[in-house]
């Protein structure tokens, strides 16, 4: 394997054994647990002096702080996406200032980009010819892109609930799309999840790009904090507000804050805040309740139309809600209605693209602001985590409820 010079190899989150990335590949041989990369910071050869010199034109410019090399990246370009200055918000939030990292500017349209470029790159390293994972949606679009970049085939199990977009560019892309079960646009990602378990089982030999099962993708979205950081000239900001359906974003953007304080870049974390739907926040729930990992939402209890935070059994949520309590961040429910007018209003007074999963962070946001979390002093991120094209179904339906409600033909 080409390795970068600081990376060691895999430990596990929960029984602490340290593996060799060239044999372990996924979970913990020894337990099952969730494995993550490891550094020798004292290694790492970066400073933010030597990043300013670099263009901002990938997250492969942070390759020192990532297990492989740039040469051996499996890249559509990912990453280096902007940060946008949001004053209507920020006013109407009663906050300093509102920022909105867009990562819907990235090559298939969401932060799964930076997942999947590492896990790609891995999977290549470790002489993958087939990869398979299943996802809410956005994913399973990306994984079908590079694989397809990679020259591997891929099989993508996606729930009917997905959005036409996602499952229609899997198929572009020359993926092999699963839609699990009932097809009548009910079945859930536990659905698609079952799918691919079972096909795992008949392909030993596939190489799984899942959620937590490889260790690459929180890898990879790390890059993300690494990004904002260095944006806002390495000072942290008073909070980023983090769309949480399996936490991956949220898991590795902590690491990277924490990497970075310990290199001495910037003073303290980053205050990280969960936000979700209240129709499916295990989270939300967990950390009010003050435990230490989720209680699953029963499938038939899930009611959001944000289909990439429908996640009703996260099973890194013991990561989440240790990130979340560890940079004194927080975690917050809204209900769909304030999402998707959220949603809206960010198109109306900004100017700016968010699809209903990522306006949770937004109308989060302004739960947080209300209940006196943010101050008027107080720098807010929104991390958008995908374009707002990709699901807009949801908020023309809410557009069109609206109108109706005003034209007194229903009540919201
Ligand atoms: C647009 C979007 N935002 C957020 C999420 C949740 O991601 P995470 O697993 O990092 O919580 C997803 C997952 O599908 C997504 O597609
Ligand atoms: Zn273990």
């Amino acid at each position: 394997m080409e390795t970068t010079e600081a990376f060691t190899g895999l430990s596990c989150v929960d029984c602490a054994g340290a593996f060799d990335a060239a044999t372990a590949t996924h979970r913990c041989p020894d337990c099952g647990g969730i494995l993550d990369p490891d550094y020798d910071y004292d290694r790492v050869d970066l400073t933010p002096a030597a990043l300013a010199e670099r263009p901002f034109e990938s997250m492969w410019r942070y390759a020192e702080l990532l297990p492989f090399a740039p040469g051996t990246a499996v890249t559509l370009g990912e990453g280096a996406t902007p940060l946008v200055d949001c004053p209507a918000l920020a006013d109407a939030m009663g906050v300093g200032r509102v920022l909105l990292k867009d990562e819907g500017a990235n090559p298939t349209g969401t932060f799964k980009d930076r997942g999947q470029s590492l896990a790609m790159t891995a999977a290549r390293q470790h002489g993958a010819e087939e990869v398979a994972l299943n996802s809410a949606g956005n994913a399973g679009q990306a994984a079908a892109a590079y694989a397809a970049r990679a020259d591997l085939d891929a099989h993508v199990f996606l729930p009917s609930r997905a959005g036409f977009t996602q499952k229609a560019m899997t198929e572009v892309h020359g993926a092999d799309l699963t839609v699990a079960d009932p097809m009548d646009g009910s079945s859930q990602i536990g659905d698609a999840g079952a799918a691919y378990a079972d096909a795992m089982e008949d392909h030993p030999d596939w190489y799984s790009a899942k959620t937590f099962v490889t260790p690459y993708r929180h890898e990879g979205k790390k890059t993300m904090a690494l990004e904002l950081l260095e944006q806002l000239d390495w000072e942290a900001p008073d909070g980023v507000v983090y769309p949480t359906g399996g936490g991956v974003g949220l898991v590795g953007m902590h690491k990277a804050a924490r990497e970075v304080r310990d290199l001495g870049w910037t003073d303290g974390l980053v205050p990280m805040y969960a936000a979700q739907a209240a129709g499916c926040a295990p989270v939300v729930d967990a950390y009010e309740a003050g435990a230490d990992r989720h209680e699953p939402v029963p499938n038939d209890e899930v009611d959001t139309a944000c289909n990439g935070i429908a996640i009703p059994d996260p099973g890194a949520s013991h990561l989440i809600l240790d990130a979340v309590r560890e940079s004194d961040g927080g975690a917050v429910a809204t209900t769909d209605r304030a999402i998707l007018d959220a949603a809206i209003e960010v198109a109306r007074s900004e100017g700016l693209e968010v699809g209903a999963t990522c306006a949770a962070a937004v109308s989060g946001a302004f739960a947080l602001a209300e209940s006196g979390e943010f101050g008027p002093d107080d720098t807010v991120v929104l991390l958008n985590t995908g374009a707002g094209n990709k699901d807009v179904d949801a908020l023309r339906a809410h557009l069109g409820e609206r109108e109706a409600a005003a034209e007194g033909e229903i009540d919201l």
